[in-house]
């Protein structure tokens, strides 16, 4: 059996205790890799303690002439490596409604279940998918003889997916978290946008314009505008349903690699928001996430002070002019123990 590496109780704070454990060390980052793709493959060793999580992409964006390459590639990295105390391998399948899942699953359990920590299900429907895959799961471990049982992690994709979501984070003890993917939840709900993640410029609010002499508006100065988070609601309604079963919640991806500006934004909104990661796409993203998704030197002296200053934890204080009570102290504990963990 492999070693009980990084695995304790989760995050949420008040969440009720989970059947069993999920990882501890909240992954700040899931990277990708291609695992059909010999020189991603080639990378996968080095990579190993500078990243959270490796995850071997067997979904959209292989082709689908490679899917067996994938899965194969896959198989040989999980065999061949070592991944260490700090880094868990992770897969993406494909869809439950595809013609590979059914390879996907029997293959990956029977051949590298006990190095596989987390398999990440696309496009996620209701309950009834997360049953499906636990049962499955549930008969090849039995198989295969492993003890560990392989966690689910669900991408929230679909607009059904998103009105079932508390459903989904409760529909099984395997349940360690949801991503958002915003490319997919895009399509389905027939938004207009075209992009892989992130905002869109034509999505903002714009200051009043000043009345011209008639009374018509007039925009001809540079009126300031904001552009606005397209991803707030779901976000929102993502880590509250993580939140109420103690799971994980994650942004997905940002597609656009070269705008590292924009890229932080969103992981930036994310992460106040309450996920705990992300995806990441190339390394530049994942120095990205790890700043984002660790908290600042001055959040955690910040919070200790808090700590300190509420002795029994009850009651209020004033620091630096601020009301401080037991519900910022929460706040300020949430933020300590995110900090213990990464250090850990
Ligand atoms: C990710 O899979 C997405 O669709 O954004
Ligand atoms: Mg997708």
């Amino acid at each position: 059996m492999r070693p009980a590496k990084d695995f304790f109780a989760p995050l949420a704070v008040g969440a009720p205790a989970p059947v069993h454990e999920v990882p501890a060390r909240p992954a700040r980052m899931i990277h990708f890799f291609d695992p059909s793709n010999p020189k991603m493959a080639a990378k996968v060793p080095d990579m190993v303690g500078t990243v959270d999580v490796l995850l071997g992409n067997l979904e959209d964006a292989v082709k689908a002439e490679s899917k067996e390459a994938a899965r194969e590639g896959l198989v040989r990295i999980g065999r061949d490596t070592d991944f260490g105390e700090h880094t868990q391998l992770w897969t993406r399948v494909n869809a439950l409604d595809s013609p590979w899942v059914l390879d996907d699953l029997t293959t990956l359990v029977t051949e590298i279940g006990d190095t596989l920590d987390v398999i990440m299900v696309p496009k996620v429907q209701g309950p009834e998918d997360i049953h499906y895959v636990d049962r499955l799961l549930a008969q090849l471990e039995a198989k295969a003889g492993i003890e560990r049982p392989i966690l689910v992690h669900a991408i929230l994709e679909t607009a059904r997916g998103v009105a079932n979501v508390e459903e989904i984070c409760g529909a099984s003890p395997r349940m360690q978290g949801i991503s958002l993917g915003p490319a997919d939840l895009a399509a389905d709900r027939r938004m207009k946008t075209t992009r892989v993640g992130g905002g869109h410029p034509g999505y903002l609010v714009r200051q009043d314009p000043v009345a011209g002499a008639d009374g018509t508006p007039d925009y001809a100065g540079e009126r300031p505008h904001f552009q606005q988070d397209l991803w707030h609601y779901t976000i929102a309604r993502m880590v509250d349903a993580c939140a109420m079963h103690g799971i994980f919640p994650y942004y997905g991806p940002f597609g656009d690699i070269k705008d590292t500006v924009a890229c932080e934004d969103q992981f930036r909104n994310a992460f106040l928001l309450g996920c705990v990661g992300t995806w990441t796409l190339h390394p530049v993203q994942v120095d990205i996430a790890k700043r984002v998704f660790s908290p600042t030197a001055e959040d955690v002296a910040h919070a200790r002070r808090v700590k300190e200053a509420m002795g029994d934890g009850t009651g209020a204080v004033m620091l630096d002019g601020k009301m401080e009570d037991d519900a910022s102290l929460k706040q300020c504990l949430v933020i300590l123990e995110l900090a213990d963990r990464l250090a850990a």
